[in-house]
């Protein structure tokens, strides 16, 4: 047999990938449609005085303008005024209010795409402006702290008196937009009272009930289509206005409408990652054992949306320490609302843990490496919640031993060559373990054809190929015997493509369908003989459907399955702590004269459980560590203090990784069997390669350089003026 669980296998899509013959939500081709074009603010804060249409309406082909005069029939108390999964807490077009620059204030539709734009462009819209709190130090900020959130445990303050060494510091990170190569998209087709919706999505089920409940419609009367997504990360996850604007549009107007979100309006009308504040105090006696850790995060949000990451309730469970604090507090701004983005909350606020316990290693002279050890736990502690594995010094010791730290002199710029000042660093990674309950049908006939279909998404992230994998195992087939179906909300539930959750959840009610049918076949997957077993069951072909709910799941978890729950568990839970650890070590060159930062190697050791596919998991680590290299030196949405408007926003000037900047990275796999946190001992990968990343490049800046960075971007202004 080949191609079963944990094989390299390539992507069973990848073919159909490179021929164009995958199709993304924008290339399906609907009969006779309009096309719509946003509109967006242009000032920060305030109120639309009026629109004036008449150069708009002279346009050949405008068919409509919408907008909060002419509004588009979405119900007052859809998904976006009582939550969910809506991006933004208020309905779109409500009224005259402007809450941030570039927010939705029109929508033009025109018979083509050109049209649409040029009637956008000629639309005159007059605005009573304010000055807009847009940004950290701003005046007119609103912040909120939310106590709920909190954590403590032990005497903090006699934790940090009884330290031998500390550090208390702060630490910043820029807020980041996703970039996706896929843009934003929505087609709306109507079918008499029947909608569907092209839309790339990383969860059809939530979608479907969003754009119901604003369209006033039984969510029965809905589908939503995104077999292929091109890059999700967070972006794709949340409902955003555009989507059930278009379906009213089309409804309206009694056409197909079709609308592409241009990059520049990307950057207002998705989310983002919030830039962060955060403040840690952390103490160590002199052995390096840590006495006290205190983790407070302040992050932007929107005025009327309370959102936060709140990472230090991850940070707070990473190493030992006698007492514990946390905080977060919710800075309402003038600017949209945030939403989830790769690894949400572990991003910024790892940066600022491993940054920490760098800057501790130094103060007590320290390996930084050694006083993780020292550090290390088997449950977390907060609540004293035992972990159900825990590889991470597992990890350095094979990160580490690739990459050589057996050679590394602490001393700042000892590891200088010519003009390159030279620097290693390492961080922590993590990610906790997360799953949600979803379901899944497994058709399996005669001719040895399995076909897998579930609601869940592939975001390019390999997901058909693992669930081939799965079913291949499950059923004793090769890997090229099995069809996959997803992205569909016509499939059988699945869960958001989110959290890292993605392939547990679905391997797991995979083997539960497996199982079933081989027990009704009579026979295992090691011993089928396909045709002989149908023979004797008498029948030709055979189904099952199965539901999975993870352990901690709410009573009747799955029945919320049809009511698009998330239902996401996992992570410091009651129960158990459950978290995927890796370890990065990163090298960079810092030129004496310019101060361009290089990073020639960055290396990670991962453990996650069990590992669907060697080949798609090195990816998605790789994928991840780059993008902390991005995240670390070159990402950051740049807000115009005096407007709120966002100064880079394309891809010229919103910086990131490209071939050039991604040198020698490695990605590397720590075994590891987890029978605690699901059937499928699966703890997903998405999403931990990025966590870590930045500190351990800013750990090695301290060390080429003697300069700490405690913000990223780290650029080269951060680094004049020594050595
Ligand atoms: Mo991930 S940011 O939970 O899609």
């Amino acid at each position: 047999m080949t191609g079963r669980i944990g094989a390299a296998v390539s992507r069973i899509d990848a073919r159909k990938k490179v021929m164009g013959e995958a199709r993304y939500a924008a290339d399906f081709a609907v009969p006779n449609p309009l096309y719509a074009h946003l509109v967006t603010s242009t000032i920060g804060r305030g109120a639309i005085t009026g629109i004036d249409e008449s150069e708009a309406r002279t346009v050949p082909g405008l068919r409509e303008i919408f907008s909060h005069a002419n509004p588009l029939g979405l119900e007052p108390d859809g998904m976006f005024s009582t939550g969910g999964h809506a991006q933004q807490g208020w309905e779109p077009f409500a009224g005259p209010d402007v809450r941030f620059y570039g927010e939705t204030v029109a929508m033009v539709v025109a018979d083509d795409i050109l049209a649409a734009r040029e009637a956008a462009k000629r639309l005159r819209v007059a605005y009573s402006a304010e000055a807009p709190a847009a940004v950290f130090g701003a005046e007119g900020l609103e912040p909120e702290e939310l106590p709920d959130m909190a954590l403590s445990s032990g005497d903090l303050d006699a934790a940090m008196e009884a330290a031998a060494e500390r550090v208390e510091v702060e630490y910043d990170t820029a807020a980041n937009t996703h970039n996706a190569m896929e843009l934003f998209a929505t087609t709306a087709v109507w079918s008499g009272k029947d909608l569907t919706l092209y839309v790339p999505s990383q969860w059809v089920e939530g979608f479907r009930a969003g754009v119901a409940s604003e369209l006033g419609i039984a969510p029965e009367r809905v589908r939503i289509v995104s077999p292929y997504v091109g890059g999700g990360f967070g972006g794709k996850g949340s409902l955003y206005t555009f989507t059930p604007m278009v379906a009213a549009a089309a409804r309206r107007l009694n056409r197909p409408v079709k609308l592409y979100v241009t990059r520049e309006q990307g950057f207002t009308t998705a989310s983002y990652r919030a830039e962060t504040q955060q403040s840690v105090r952390l103490g160590a006696r002199a052995d390096g054992r840590f006495t006290g850790f205190e983790h407070k995060g302040r992050e932007l949000s929107s005025r009327p949306d309370t959102y936060v990451v709140n990472g230090a309730d991850k940070t707070a469970r990473m190493y030992h320490a006698d007492a514990v604090r946390t905080g977060v507090t919710c800075v309402h701004a003038d600017r949209q609302t945030p939403g989830f983005m790769r690894a949400p909350a572990e991003t910024p606020y790892y940066f600022a843990l491993e940054s920490a316990v760098d800057e501790l290693a130094r103060r007590l002279e320290m390996d930084p490496v050694e006083l993780r050890r020292r550090n290390d736990i088997d449950a977390e502690p907060v609540n004293g919640v035992p972990y159900t594995s825990r590889s991470l010094m597992e990890c350095y010791d094979m990160a580490g031993e690739a990459f050589g730290w057996r050679d590394y002199d602490p001393a700042v710029g000892s590891m200088r060559d010519g003009d390159w000042l030279v620097g290693w660093g390492c961080a922590t990674a993590a990610y906790p373990t997360q799953m949600a309950p979803c379901a899944v049908r497994v058709h399996f006939d005669r001719t040895g054809r399995a076909r897998v279909m579930v609601a869940s998404h592939d975001l390019g992230t390999g997901a058909y190929t693992v669930i081939a994998q799965a079913a291949a195992e499950g059923l004793g087939l090769e890997v090229d015997r099995v069809e996959v179906e997803l992205g569909d909300s016509r499939l059988p539930p699945g869960t958001i493509a989110g959290g890292s959750i993605s392939t547990a959840s679905n391997v797991s009610v995979i083997q539960i369908a497996c199982e079933r049918i081989m027990q009704r076949l009579g026979t295992t997957p090691e011993r089928i003989d396909v045709a002989a077993v149908f023979d004797a069951f008498g029948q030709g072909a055979i189904e099952e459907y199965a539901e999975w709910a993870p352990r901690g799941s709410r009573p009747n978890a799955r029945g919320g399955l049809y009511g698009a729950e998330v239902g996401i568990v996992g992570g410091p839970e009651e129960e158990y702590t459950a978290f995927a650890f890796g370890a990065e070590y990163a090298e960079v060159r810092i030129n004496r004269w310019t101060r361009e930062i290089r990073v020639p190697r960055l290396y990670g050791a991962f453990a996650a459980g069990r590992i669907m596919n060697e080949k798609t998991a090195t990816s998605q680590y790789l994928g991840g560590m780059i993008w902390g290299l991005g995240h670390a030196l070159q990402e950051k949405t740049e807000i115009d203090p005096r407007t709120g408007a966002v100064m880079n926003d394309n891809i010229s000037e919103y910086i990131v990784p490209v071939n050039a900047d991604v040198m020698d990275v490695r990605a590397m796999m720590v075994p590891e069997e987890d029978t605690l946190v699901n059937p499928a001992g699966i703890k997903g990968i998405g999403e931990i390669g990025i966590v870590g990343t930045a500190a351990a490049i800013a750990n090695a800046v301290h060390h080429a350089t003697g300069i700490r960075v405690r913000h990223v971007p780290i650029r080269v202004e951060d680094l004049i003026g020594t050595g």
